[in-house]
């Protein structure tokens, strides 16, 4: 019998058992059991007013099953989508430079040429030792257009995921087709070499994927998000919309008023590395749209999972990126059956 291996994305399955998020208590958990959950969070729960675990264990158990689903689910509806999903604007399913703010071009052409010096550009905002950067990205009239793509397919019965337990009005730009004609070649051809002049640290800015989506915020809807680090190596976040009072992000670190504000204005991008802590600020009035990716470098991931900080113990996927890990996949092929 031989032996065939296939190198395929991963998932680590951390993610089938920690970092829960209850939107009602504003707190991550994990669980493995309702014992280990009990033991883990039963004080703190009920310090914190709660009275009966069991809805929030029915919470957590169906949250649970929604990420064991994902990779199936996302699949079928990509698939039902590329199917028979008509776009408002098909012209912006191809990168163009058109696109591009002439600032990002200009930084990308000095950057290759190398005759730019990050301070001197004014580019860089250091605080706490957490280095974020921003820059200017996209045409406010590309960024008008994608927002009406992404608002026409948030009114058409297609179906839709959603990008995490915190945000809950996003829509996961893969499935709506923007990966393989526009946001693959902006992240290979802009975003990359960016990344590796501002974080060069070895291998972290050499990106074999990513996971891309918008988030919204508006009265009524999702208004702030919690502290937090991101599921990646290097996070753009690029602001679409900014009709708004407050819902600044913040950097700094969780139970300390230290850090410092970013505002978010339409066409700019705003760049850190994942596992710098940020939260959204209470939005007051207005909307906002972001389009956020989050860039993932197998090399790196696969040594230390970002979100658990162990060895990943990986689950393979059959298509997609899974969440950006990757792992031999061992097939036995019997010849003849
Ligand atoms: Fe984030
Ligand atoms: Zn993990």
């Amino acid at each position: 019998m031989a032996r065939n291996y296939t190198m395929n994305y991963a998932r680590c399955k951390c993610f089938l058992e920690s970092n829960v998020y209850l939107k009602s208590y504003g707190l991550h958990v994990s669980f493995k059991s309702e014992k280990q959950f009990e033991d883990c969070y039963g004080k703190r729960l009920s310090e914190m007013g709660c009275t009966d675990f069991r809805p929030v264990v029915h919470e957590i158990k169906e949250e649970l099953e929604r990420r064991r689903r994902i990779p199936y689910e996302s699949m079928e509806r990509a698939n039902y989508i590329k199917a028979n999903y008509k776009p408002l604007h098909p012209d912006i399913f191809e990168l163009q430079d058109a696109f591009l703010h002439r600032d990002v071009v200009k930084l990308l052409c000095c950057i290759k040429e190398g005759s730019i010096d990050k301070a001197a550009l004014g580019l860089r905002y250091r605080t706490h030792g957490v280095d974020v950067f921003s820059f200017p990205i996209f045409t406010l009239e590309f960024c008008n257009k994608l927002i009406s793509e992404v608002d026409h397919f948030n009114e058409t019965s297609m179906p839709k995921g959603r990008p995490n337990s915190m945000n809950n009005y996003g829509v996961l730009l893969d499935e709506l087709g923007l990966n393989e004609g526009l946001l693959t070649p902006l992240r290979k051809q802009y975003l990359e070499p960016i990344s590796q002049f501002l974080f060069p640290e070895k291998k972290v800015t050499e990106f074999d994927s990513h996971k891309v989506f918008t988030v919204n915020y508006e009265e009524n809807k999702d208004t702030e998000l919690a502290f937090h680090f991101d599921n990646s190596e290097v996070t753009i976040n690029v602001c679409l919309l900014a009709n708004c009072e407050g819902g600044e992000l913040f950097f700094g670190t969780p139970g300390s008023d230290n850090g410092f504000g970013y505002t978010h204005e339409a066409g700019n991008a705003v760049i850190h590395r994942g596992s710098a802590f940020h939260c959204v600020l209470p939005l007051l009035s207005g909307r906002r749209v972001n389009l956020v990716m989050w860039m993932r470098s197998s090399p790196v991931r696969n040594l230390t999972c970002p979100m658990c900080r162990r060895t990943p113990d990986l689950e393979p996927m059959e298509n997609g990126w899974g969440d950006g890990f990757l792992v031999a996949n061992e097939h036995s092929a019997n010849k003849g059956t």
